[in-house]
């Protein structure tokens, strides 16, 4: 199978890469902007791979979409590529936008014209909102996206199921819950808590840190997306969840305990605006239809993340120079 993957040198779309070139065999090429998420280091193991090209662009540029899509006539569409973090969306909403929604709007504009097959949609579990205890959301479950980052995705879950109803594209959208992983830039909470933790830098809790996250190890989550790639239904919407809960200071908490560091670094910050309270899923859909599970543990997960973290140093310096240092001013110096 030929895919198509955009984003592939992100976080998650780069753990993609490396799945479906390494255990399925695939033929994949990657549509990547590099922005500042974007990095090649994490694809070093494709290099020179006979089954994989890197194309340098972006999603939005139509006649570009437009050429791959006539030359490579990929079997399948993965589509990853976003302006992923939240905070970032509350301080520069526009390319948020501008990637979320026009991006995924050329793509499927390509796939129409193009008559291209299979069009994986990756969402998350944020476009359903902040769920109150016991709540879990299922497929069906009304959107109520709080940020602009989740309104961009939840507008652009619509604009593909859109291209199902109305074109029978065949797109199938997953909705994954809080990733975490090797590869992950340092501006989500688990690696930036690893990273400041490793430098006894204070560690930026927002408001009373008791707001709920599932937490899914990346791997399983690419799982998921080849699960959905090879039997879900055309049409449908998949959740991808970790079934494991846990309000962030108790993961705060656990990142301390095993960098072996004192509570003490905790700094309690001005919360973040619009902030949902708690994300919930059910991934019962998926793993009735398909046979997926999650199968990584937190605290191995968790362990295993911070071996990676500490054995990659360069890496992590690399990423926190530069623009990260002027964003994380910008996001945290007056909190
Ligand atoms: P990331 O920020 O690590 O990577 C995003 C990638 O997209 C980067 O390589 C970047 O260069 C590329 N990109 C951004 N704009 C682009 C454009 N206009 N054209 C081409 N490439 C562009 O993101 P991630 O955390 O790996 O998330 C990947 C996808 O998974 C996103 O769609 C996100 O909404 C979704 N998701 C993420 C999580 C999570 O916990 N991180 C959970 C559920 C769903
Ligand atoms: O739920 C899936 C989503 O998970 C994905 O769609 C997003 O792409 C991904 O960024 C992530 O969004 P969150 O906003 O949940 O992730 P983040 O790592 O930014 O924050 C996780 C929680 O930790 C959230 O409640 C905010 C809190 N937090 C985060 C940071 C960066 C802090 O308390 N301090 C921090 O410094």
């Amino acid at each position: 199978m030929k895919i198509l993957v955009t984003g592939g040198a992100g976080f998650i779309g780069s753990a993609f890469v490396r799945m479906a070139i390494g255990e399925t065999g695939s033929q994949v090429v990657n549509l990547d902007k590099l922005t500042y998420a974007g990095n090649l280091e994490n694809l070093a193991e494709a290099d020179g791979n006979s089954r994989y090209r890197f194309v340098h662009g972006d999603i939005c540029d139509e006649g570009l979409v437009d050429s791959l899509a006539i030359e490579e006539r990929p079997d399948a569409i993965v589509h990853f590529a976003a302006e992923s973090h939240v905070d970032r969306s509350i301080l520069s909403p526009e390319a948020a936008i501008q990637t979320n929604l026009r991006g995924t709007f050329t793509l499927l504009e390509a796939a129409r014209r193009h008559k291209l097959g299979r069009f994986v949609h990756v969402s998350t579990d944020e476009v359903y909102g902040s769920l109150a205890a016991p709540l879990e959301a299922t497929e069906d479950f009304p959107l109520n996206a709080s940020s602009p980052y989740s309104a961009s995705k939840a507008g652009s879950d619509l604009l593909a199921r859109s291209y199902f109803v109305t074109y029978k594209l065949p797109v199938a959208i997953t909705r994954a819950s809080n990733n975490y992983g090797p590869y992950q830039f340092p501006e989500k909470l688990i690696p930036l808590m690893i990273a400041n933790a490793f430098e006894d830098k204070p560690l930026p809790v927002y408001g009373d840190g008791m707001q709920v996250r599932d937490w899914l190890y990346v791997d399983d989550h690419c799982r998921g997306i080849l699960a959905v790639l090879q039997k879900g239904r055309e049409g449908e919407i998949y959740n991808i969840g970790g079934n494991r809960s846990l309000p962030n200071l108790d993961v705060v908490h656990k990142v301390l305990a095993l960098t072996g560091k004192p509570d003490s670094l905790i700094r309690y910050v001005t919360d973040r605006p619009g902030h949902d309270r708690r994300y919930a899923l059910s991934s019962a859909k998926l793993m009735k239809e398909t046979g997926w599970a999650p199968a990584m543990d937190f605290e191995t997960g968790l362990g295993r993340t911070i071996e990676w973290y500490r054995g990659n140093a360069a890496w992590v310096a690399r990423v926190r120079s530069g623009e990260y240092l002027t964003y994380y001013e910008r996001n945290y110096a007056a909190r």
